[in-house]
Order: C-alpha cells, then sequence, then structure tokens
C-alpha cells in the first residue's frame, strides 16, 4: 500500500464518521421538532421536511366560507345547492342573522350555517366606517377558526357565486399549501380594477389563501381592520392586509367575477385556456342557457360538470372541409357553426354579447379582446346550447347541443353559400379521461353528411404538426 493510498483511506474513513456524525444529529433535530411541534401544527418544521411525501391535495383540504344573507338566501340556495357536496365539501355558509321561515328546518343539501360575529360590537372596536365590509374581511378569521386542523386552502367567496370544486382540487394541487399564496380573480371590467385595484382578487368569484396566509391573516384581521377603518371595499381591505404580510395576488383565470351584465354567452363560449373555478355574479346577468331560468341553469352546468370537470367550457375547434364549416365547441355549454373557415387566431376571442358592468362611455372596456356581434353571414356564428350529457358504454362521453334560434340572415356566398340553418344537433364526443394540464387545446373532426340535421364531432389530441386554420 502506497503513502498515498494510506492517506485516501483515511480520509474516506474522516468522511463516514462526519457524514455518521450529521446524520446522527439531524435525526436528534428533526425528532426534537417532532416532539415541539405536534404535528397538527401546520406551520412545525416536521410538516414542512415530510412535505415530499405529503398526500396529494383532495377535497377534504378545502375550506369554504361563504358570505350570505338571510334575505336572499331563499333564492340564492339554489345555485349553492348546484355545486355543494353534502358532508364532502366542507366549509360554512355565514349567515347576518338567523334563518327563519320556510329555511326551517335548514336543508341537509346546504352547507351547515354559522352566524357571523356580532358586528356592531367589532365597529366599536375597531372604529371601522363600514359594517358590510366589516363583516367579509373578519369572515376570514371566523372560517380559520372554524376551520379542521387538516385544512390546506381557505375559500372565501358569495352565495351567488357557482364553483367548480374538481377543477379547484386540480388547481390547488399543483402548488405547496405550506407557501403563502393569495389566489384570485381581477374584475373583466377594466375600470373596476383601476376604481378598486389591479392587484387585488375580487372576493365575490373566490379568493384562496393557503393555510399558513390564512391563518396569519386570522392573527391580524382586528389590527388590520383598525388600519384601514376608513375602506369601503372588503376585498381591497382584504388585499391590503394580505400585502402587509408581505404576500401579493397570483391571479388565476378560471376564477370569473363577471362583472358583466346581459348575455354572457358569447364571454362563456370562448373561455380561456385553463381550469374553470368560479362564476360570479350569477343573479346579475341573464340565464346563462337560453331556455332556462337561473336556478335550473346551474343544475344543467353542475350537472354537465360531473361527467368531466376538466373539459368545462374549453374550447375547441375544428373545420369541415368540405362545405367550409368552423366548428368552436365550449365544452358542457355551447356550440357555434361559422360558414367559413376561420382560424383558432380568430375564433378565440369573444363575442361581445354582453354589456359592461358600470356606464362606461368608452373603450377600453374588457381586460380582454373581444369582437362585436356581426350580422355578417361569413361572421355570425349559428349558436347551440348544451342540452343533455350521457355516457356511453365505451366510456366516452357525448354531449349535445341543440340550436338557440334560426339565424336567419343567409349564406356565407363567398365561401360556397353552403347554409348551416338547416342543423338542428351537434353530437360532441370526447374522452372520459380528465384533461387537467392544458398547455394546448385538443384538437376534432366532424362527421356531417349533406343535408343531415345532425353534425358529429370526435375530440382528439391535436398532431405535432397540426395547424388549426
Ligand atoms: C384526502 O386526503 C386525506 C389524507 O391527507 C385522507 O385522509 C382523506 O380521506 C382524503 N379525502 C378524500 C375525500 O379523498
Ligand atoms: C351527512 O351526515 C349527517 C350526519 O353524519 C347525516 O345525518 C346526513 O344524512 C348526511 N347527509 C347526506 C346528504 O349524506
Ligand atoms: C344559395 O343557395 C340557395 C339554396 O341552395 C339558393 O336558393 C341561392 O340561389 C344560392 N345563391 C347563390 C348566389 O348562389
Amino acid at each position: 500500500m502506497s503513502k498515498h493510498d494510506k492517506s485516501n483511506d483515511l480520509s474516506i474513513c474522516k468522511t463516514v464518521l462526519i457524514c455518521g456524525l450529521v446524520l446522527y444529529m439531524c435525526t436528534i433535530i428533526f425528532l426534537n421538532n417532532s416532539d415541539r411541534f405536534p404535528s397538527s401544527d401546520l406551520f412545525s418544521t416536521s410538516q414542512t421536511i415530510k412535505s415530499s411525501n405529503v398526500a396529494e391535495t383532495n377535497i377534504s383540504h378545502l375550506v369554504f366560507g361563504l358570505l350570505g344573507n338571510e334575505k336572499a338566501w331563499y333564492h340564492r340556495k339554489h345555485y349553492v345547492e348546484a355545486w355543494w357536496r353534502p358532508n364532502v365539501t366542507r366549509g360554512h355558509l355565514f349567515l347576518d342573522v338567523p334563518p327563519k321561515g320556510n329555511l326551517l328546518p335548514w336543508s341537509l343539501s346546504s352547507p351547515p350555517y354559522r352566524i357571523s360575529d356580532d358586528v356592531s360590537k367589532l365597529l366599536k372596536e375597531t372604529k371601522h366606517v363600514d359594517a358590510r365590509v366589516l363583516r367579509i374581511v373578519h369572515g376570514i378569521m371566523e372560517v380559520v377558526r372554524e376551520a379542521r386542523e387538516d385544512v390546506r386552502w381557505v375559500i372565501m367567496g358569495d352565495d351567488d357565486s357557482v364553483f367548480f370544486v374538481d377543477n379547484m382540487v386540480d388547481i390547488l394541487a399543483q402548488y405547496d399549501h405550506n407557501k403563502y399564496y393569495y389566489f384570485g380573480g381581477h374584475s373583466e371590467f377594466i375600470l373596476s380594477n383601476y376604481w378598486y385595484s389591479f392587484n387585488q382578487g375580487f372576493g365575490g368569484a373566490g379568493i384562496i389563501l393557503s393555510y399558513p396566509l390564512a391563518k396569519t391573516f386570522a392573527n391580524n384581521v382586528m389590527s388590520c381592520l383598525k388600519r384601514y377603518a376608513h375602506l369601503k371595499s372588503s376585498d381591497r381591505t382584504t388585499m391590503l392586509c394580505v400585502a402587509d404580510l408581505g404576500v401579493n395576488l397570483s391571479p388565476l383565470q378560471g376564477i370569473h367575477q363577471i362583472d358583466l351584465r346581459g348575455d354572457i354567452s358569447g364571454f362563456l363560449s370562448y373561455h380561456p385556456k385553463s381550469l374553470l373555478a368560479s362564476l360570479h355574479h350569477y343573479d346579475m346577468v341573464n340565464p346563462i342557457f337560453p331556455s332556462m331560468n337561473r336556478a335550473q341553469s346551474g343544475f344543467h352546468l353542475q350537472n354537465v360538470a360531473k361527467y368531466d370537470q376538466s373539459r368545462m367550457l374549453q374550447q375547441t375547434i375544428c373545420h369541415h372541409r368540405s362545405q367550409s364549416w368552423t366548428f368552436s365547441v365550449s365544452w358542457g355549454y355551447s356550440a357555434h357553426i361559422y360558414e367559413k373557415i376561420m382560424p383558432r387566431s380568430w375564433i378565440q376571442r369573444p363575442i361581445e354579447t354582453f354589456q359592461t358592468w358600470q356606464r362606461s362611455p368608452r373603450p377600453p372596456h374588457y381586460m380582454f379582446d373581444t369582437r362585436s356581434p356581426s350580422w355578417n353571414p361569413c361572421e355570425a356564428p349559428h349558436m347551440f346550447f348544451l342540452k343533455s350529457v350521457e355516457k356511453m358504454r365505451s366510456g366516452e362521453i357525448v354531449t349535445t347541443y341543440t340550436r338557440g334560434w334560426p339565424r336567419g340572415i343567409g349564406a356565407c356566398l363567398p365561401s360556397g353559400n353552403y347554409s348551416a340553418e338547416y342543423v338542428s344537433e351537434i353530437h360532441v364526443y370526447s374522452s372520459a379521461t380528465k384533461r387537467t394540464k392544458i398547455d394546448r387545446c385538443e384538437c376534432c373532426d366532424v362527421t356531417h353528411e349533406t343535408g343531415s340535421n345532425k353534425a358529429d364531432i370526435k375530440y382528439r389530441e391535436c398532431k405535432i404538426d397540426e395547424i388549426i386554420a
């Protein structure tokens, strides 16, 4: 053995010894920490160390705090019962006063309720100027106070919002719940963001706080309410409180405040490529299905969502070349036929069927590109709305869309005078496999025999070089 080898051996011995020591100390520190911090405490070091092998986030890790009032609950309960899963979804409805009349006995299909803390007492304590704002912001603390210890995400929302809970789980599962997150959505109406803040989540549509943030927020809510006692916006106050804790908004594209008015079918038919999480202001817009009222529309939408939430409102476009038609499907909601071959880049822009939230004399109105409704037969789509959904024996899901109304403006002549007026029903076949990672849209193929009043569309993944134009 050479001198060189010997010194090598010695250094290996040293390394082994040091490694052993380090390991030993780590174990001691780890054990001490797990003793010092009970595993129920989400802030504990042991939780962070374990975070590589924690269970995937599921619906039980989400807690909802829905702020409502007794008066409106008589009709709004239908919207919430459409998405709430009794004994599965966690959380509470917070009412301003105890329920009365035919709200009792309390419906088992509704979220269990709580009465908000005594606002007049809190007003005195904080010198806040606005009871409504105080109740909502303080509500976050009340939700945290009621939450079970395994909660990962706290979701605040209004009682005139519909949530897509499976999608929310799939979105949130992509993030580390031990970190500080404040998720929400902007207003669609530019001026609302300008008036309130471009940095706030608009609360009715849902703001989502990771548990560490929600807990810190709750601990400091009274000091924040005092600090911003003059403010008359709960969403802005929440944003300011969060900002003072060192955290800023991460906008999520699937959360929709719906600061729009009238017919929002144009908006819902051209949804951005991300999982649908919520639709707010359900009471402020027309019923989303033309032949139904609001409550029926809510159940209709949530019913199709039971089959496949991941594809809800995802836009898929395909062309029927022999007749120069373009089909655009918003899964689970609508299907449009254009009598011209149109590129996806053009079709993806929402048609402005809706109006602004408040009077706004000149553009820009919206936070997204739009196109104006057109009476040009080459630009105006034939509109179809979801009628039914079923799962086939093969596992595929068929959604059927029927014509909303006759278009009645003649055919698009330059592209061959092929009217689609006689098409009355569109069947869309999609895979039963969820599609939660939306890096690219799906593609589709059309089957339609000339003269038939039905068209079939079959979804598939796009080919590598496929161009949707
Ligand atoms: C969610 O995961 C937890 C483990 O963290 C498990 O105990 C619970 O049963 C799961 N809930 C559902 C609804 O899958
Ligand atoms: C929910 O749980 C309660 C008590 O455990 C039970 O009485 C009730 O029937 C359940 N509701 C549903 C819809 O399963
Ligand atoms: C377009 O088609 C309709 C129905 O097939 C026909 O009556 C009409 O004359 C056609 N128009 C032109 C300009 O070709």
